[in-house]
């Protein structure tokens, strides 16, 4: 069975049929410029393929990113249909340009021109009939998506970094707001307090702080591979508010397990008896599970259900929900101003984090409406345990502590999946710069 035409696991196919065909490693001895093929399909999406030919080999091969777009040497746009045509050999690539049956909208047509027989090599390489069966189902994408070399750097391209783009602005914000010390916070209140505690009020808080503590170390484990996977398409601006993401889940374990678990309750001892089979099935499971498939599977799917477990469900859906109801709880109660300033702090790095994940499912969907049944499918997936978590809490006490309410909880909970259910929905047909970061408190 054949990929579909011009998806990523096509492009990793021809990769590899290039770089195992003698023919077209002589043909191409003396070529050395990355081009840029744009094909605009019947429903007018485009996709813009990236491939790095470099001496016979090629040595990346994508779905292009912005700044594949600056580096490529030429740039060739048509039609799906010309395209077809070109890939089963019935139109010469050179003879379409000169026709204008394919644009060159980037490049020399006297270089082009010069290079015919290495133009026609690389269609007989990748043209259909050649594509070796043998090689799918799809392998890995990983070698497609990790170029060995750079190319160009975006900071000394004509564009620079981006400081409108999303990511850039919640770079910004995270050097002004995420830089926060958990061991800053004074806990002598707090100590005081949870003295006062009856016991089921004690056994709900240490219920949430353990499932929060192995949930911030969870997501400080598993985010890597998404941080490996932006890299290597040369998001720069997107992997630096990535390396502030990553610090500071880090940063809220240290808030959990160093303050609350050292400070208020060093006794508690082993927590992980409250994590319930839809907690377990969640952070022990689905979560490293959708993380970890990035490391063999790049793919814009493959990063979009990433996304949804992590930054839709575990952030947006429990951690947002939990922590607004721990806040409330002790606020209400006027317990604990340590914990809840820790937690308001805590709040606004999570509200950037989600943003961030609207962001990237936002661009994933813009590049490919094709993304949004695997976000509906995952998220139909996962929302259901999402919302077990939050009864498994409930069932366990017979009178809630502190007056919360299981109705307080998931309307939170629901309110908040659906508004940014609809925002990330938008990006079907909306530009994407419409999209702004989350308000913060
Ligand atoms: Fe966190
Ligand atoms: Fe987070």
């Amino acid at each position: 069975m054949t990929p579909t035409l011009f998806s990523p696991a096509w492009i990793e196919v021809c990769s590899h049929a290039i770089n195992h065909n003698d023919a077209y490693r002589r043909a191409a001895a003396n070529w050395r410029w990355p081009i840029l093929l744009q094909i605009t399909h019947d429903d007018a999406r485009t996709t813009a393929i990236y491939l790095d030919l470099y001496h016979g080999s090629c040595r990346v091969a994508r779905i292009a990113t912005p700044a594949d777009v600056a580096q490529a040497e030429f740039i060739l746009e048509a039609s799906e249909a010309t395209w077809r045509n070109v890939l089963t050999g019935q139109l010469d690539p050179i003879t379409g340009i000169m026709r204008r049956q394919l644009a060159l909208t980037k490049g020399s047509i006297a270089t082009l021109a010069l290079h015919s027989a290495t133009a026609k090599a690389l269609i007989a390489a990748i043209s259909h009939p050649n594509l070796p069966d043998a090689l799918t189902p799809t392998p890995p994408v990983q070698s497609v998506t990790a170029p060995t070399n750079h190319h160009t750097f975006v900071t000394t391209s004509r564009h620079g970094l981006n400081n409108d783009s999303v990511p850039m602005r919640l770079w910004h914000k995270a050097k002004r707001l995420g830089v926060w010390n958990p061991a800053d916070i004074d806990f002598s209140q707090d100590k005081a307090d949870w003295q006062g505690l009856n016991a089921s009020e004690r056994d709900l808080l240490l219920r949430l702080t353990g499932m929060f503590v192995a949930g911030e170390e969870s997501v400080t484990l598993d985010l890597l591979p998404l941080i490996m996977t932006i890299a290597r398409e040369g998001r720069l601006e997107e992997e630096m508010f990535l390396t502030t993401f990553l610090w500071e889940e880090a940063k809220h374990v240290d808030f959990f397990a160093n303050g609350f678990l050292k400070h208020i309750a060093p006794d508690a001892g082993d927590l992980s008896h409250y994590h319930t089979p839809a907690y377990r099935s969640l952070f022990y499971d689905e979560l490293p599970t959708a993380m970890h498939a990035l490391s063999t599977d790049s793919s814009p799917a493959a990063q979009a259900r990433a996304s949804v477990t992590y930054n839709m469900i575990v952030e947006g859906v429990l951690a947002e929900t939990g922590y607004e109801a721990y806040f409330a709880a002790l606020a209400r109660n006027n317990l604990m101003p340590g914990v809840r300033q820790g937690i308001l702090l805590l709040k606004r790095d999570e509200s950037r984090h989600i943003a961030y994940g609207v962001y990237l499912l936002s661009r994933l969907i813009a590049a490919d409406p094709q993304i949004w049944p695997v976000i509906e499918q995952r998220m139909n997936q996962l929302m259901p345990i999402a919302m077990q978590i939050i009864t498994e809490i409930f069932s366990a006490y017979e009178k809630m502590p502190f007056g919360l309410t299981f109705e307080e909880f998931s309307n939170i909970a629901m309110t908040n999946f659906s508004r940014r259910l609809q925002r990330i929905e938008k990006a079907r047909d909306q530009m994407l710069d419409e999209y702004i970061e989350e308000d913060e408190a």
